[in-house]
């Protein structure tokens, strides 16, 4: 099941971005995740063509979330797309990294004063407020610095598509947004039109991640406008933007089929016509913000096996140099991946094994029962589609160093992510002097 640029060379071993991923694994240490350059810049630029063929003028903004470092930054700032950041964090390596200030749009259920300040500070595109309280303090915040501020307000459709319930976003009963349906929320959009300093620009709406049927986007189309309509009719406002959010699904596994981008944009693009016609709207401006179906099809992790341990009538562990620290995904919500020997590919399947990480949880097993040649220690083992959520959820749980990343591109590897070190682990501990002090009195006395 290769991916982007993966194809197997007269070695056997297994390439990417023109590498051979066994000489990647023995430059760069194993676990290393991989990032296919020309695969990731043809997704974004594919995006940013189809949506803007189907429905003119629609911006595409990347989900930060799902894999950001400054290199990443760099390359959809160079493909013309916008960015979605979360925290103060994300917003920090986007403005070191350049990338575009008006092109930025904040998100976060629970943003702080001061990451809040923060963007004001630096002027970024849009902040897309999440509650009522975020929209008071923004609205303070913006007063006492008599500066503007565009925003999109985030709504709850009421759509609950088929994915995982810790990545479904849409349902009224959630953490996120207002509900579309609530007097409240109507009072809030009152609030924010009054407010000095607030301009409200639109709003915005996300259903949740990994989400294979149109239908649900579809139906939060017709929603979302059936909505500004009411808004039209009962406080005589029009808004200019309507952001969708991302979730589109990726293909994990072979047995899986995610739907194309452009059937995706398709479905967009022909609920916005039909519903702005029964509406009698103009069509305003639209934005999505895919994630994981940018980048998550463009990473692969490389690591080495190490213990294979057979456990009699029952299975055989192999275990790996990585596991639930740099892929929580797999522990976190049962996600199903499959791989290959890197140095082995093309080498009949011969066993069904399990592999496991090194984590001390017996919940860290990366792959349940996947055909492979007959394992040995010392071989590679490449996932596929690790790329979104995998290094931006990695943990140093264990105390395991964060692996490095490199990005690879036409026969040349790149380090855009340094390998954590063991000096790195302890460099922000501390030992208060007291202890220092306690352990030479019991020394003493
Ligand atoms: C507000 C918002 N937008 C976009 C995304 C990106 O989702 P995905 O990576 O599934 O495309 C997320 C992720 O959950 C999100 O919360």
């Amino acid at each position: 099941m290769f991916m982007g640029t993966m194809s197997v060379d007269d070695k056997n071993h297994l390439t990417i971005g023109g590498c051979d991923t066994v000489a990647l694994a023995h430059r760069y240490g194993t676990p290393l995740y991989v990032l296919d350059e020309h695969f990731l810049r043809q997704k974004a630029r594919t995006y940013r063509t189809i949506f803007n063929d189907l429905i003119p003028g629609s911006k595409v903004l990347y989900a930060g979330k799902a894999l950001l470092n400054s290199a990443v930054c760099r390359i959809m700032a160079e493909e013309g797309l916008g960015l979605d950041v979360v925290s103060g964090g994300e917003l920090y390596t986007a403005l070191t990294a350049d990338f575009p200030r008006e092109q930025i749009y904040f998100h976060g259920n629970n943003k702080s004063s001061a990451e809040l300040k923060m963007a004001l500070e630096r002027g970024i595109g849009r902040i897309v407020v999440d509650n009522i309280w975020e929209l008071k303090t923004l609205g303070e915040l913006a007063a006492r610095r008599g500066v503007n501020v565009s925003i999109l307000i985030r709504l709850t459709p009421g759509v609950e598509p088929n994915t995982h319930s810790y990545v479904r976003t849409g349902q009224f009963d959630s953490k996120f947004g207002l509900p579309i349906n609530a007097d409240t929320t109507m009072d809030a959009i009152r609030q924010a039109v009054d407010m000095p300093g607030i301009d409200l620009k639109g709003f915005h709406c996300h259903i949740g991640s990994q989400i294979m049927e149109l239908d649900a986007y579809q139906k939060t189309v017709r929603l979302m406008i059936e909505f500004l309509a009411r808004l039209k009719r009962g406080l005589g406002l029009t808004v200019e933007e309507l952001d969708l959010g991302g979730g589109l699904g990726i293909t994990y596994l072979p047995d899986e089929k995610s739907p194309s981008l452009l059937d995706y944009a398709q479905a967009i693009s022909s609920a916005l016509t039909t519903s702005c016609q029964k509406h009698r709207l103009a069509m305003p401006q639209i934005a999505v913000e895919p994630g994981r179906s940018i980048v998550g099809e463009a990473g692969i992790t490389l690591y080495t096996i190490g213990a294979v341990k057979e456990v009699p009538g029952v299975r055989k562990y192999v275990a790996v140099d990585g596991g639930m620290a740099d892929n929580p995904r797999v522990a976190m919500y049962g996600a199903k991946y499959t791989g290959c020997l890197a140095n082995r590919v093309l080498d009949d399947a011969e066993e069904l094994v399990t592999i496991a990480g090194k984590c001390c949880e017996s919940g860290d097993i990366l792959i349940r029962d996947i055909s492979l040649p007959t394992v040995r220690t010392g071989d590679i083992l490449a996932v596929y589609a690790t790329g979104a959520y995998n290094y931006s959820m990695a943990s140093n749980y264990n105390r395991l160093p964060r692996p490095a990343m490199v990005l690879v591109w036409q026969g040349k590897s790149d380090i855009i992510v340094e390998r954590e070190t063991y000096d790195d682990l302890v460099r922000l501990d501390r030992i208060p002097q007291r202890l220092t002090e306690a352990k030479a009195a019991v020394v003493k006395g």
